[in-house]
């Protein structure tokens, strides 16, 4: 009678043993994949999906000269100087954050990984391998600057070259 005691104790010490061991195990593997997840957001970060293709984005006098205006629903900047006019795709080039136009130090920076692009788009520190996509300007028949997301604006060696409305 006492030997069926012990035994039936000893169970309940493996069991809870076993239950103990099954939970620590549980709680490292969820502790394990908060850390990895929050790795892979480090490395992948989000993304918004590709925006249309041409868009109106105002009128040219609506920007003045030294000017960097964000359109947020359409992720691009349109730069404007005494040269003319830029316009920039907001996507960062290195894993496609949005960068910020930073006007104290005249820069884009990516809040992602720490890149910085010039005012022209051009990369200049961290880890964006290229420059910032530099988009197709033109003026429709309204009179509006429309941007063409689809046309990408080969860089030469020097400055980035500005769109000039009613220049042929
Ligand atoms: S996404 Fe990495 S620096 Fe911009």
């Amino acid at each position: 009678m006492s030997l069926n005691t012990n035994a039936s104790s000893t169970d309940l010490k493996q069991g809870r043993r076993r239950f103990l061991l099954r939970l620590s195990w549980t709680g490292l593997s969820l502790v394990f994949a908060t850390f990895l997840s929050a790795v892979m957001r480090f490395f992948w970060p989000r993304v918004s999906s590709r925006p249309g293709r041409s868009v109106q984005v105002g009128f040219p006098d609506d920007y003045r000269p030294d000017q960097v205006v964000y359109h947020r629903g359409r992720k691009l900047f349109i730069a404007r100087d005494e040269k003319g006019f830029l316009s920039f795709s907001a996507r960062c080039t290195h894993l496609g954050c949005m960068v910020v136009w930073n006007r104290d130090h005249q820069m884009f920076l990516c809040p992602c990984h720490g890149g910085k692009y010039d005012a022209e788009g051009r990369n200049v520190e961290g880890p964006p391998p290229r420059p910032l996509d530099l988009l197709a300007l033109r003026v429709d028949e309204y009179g509006f600057l429309v941007v063409n997301q689809d046309i990408i604006i080969k860089r030469g060696k020097g400055p980035a070259p500005r769109f000039r409305p009613g220049a042929a």
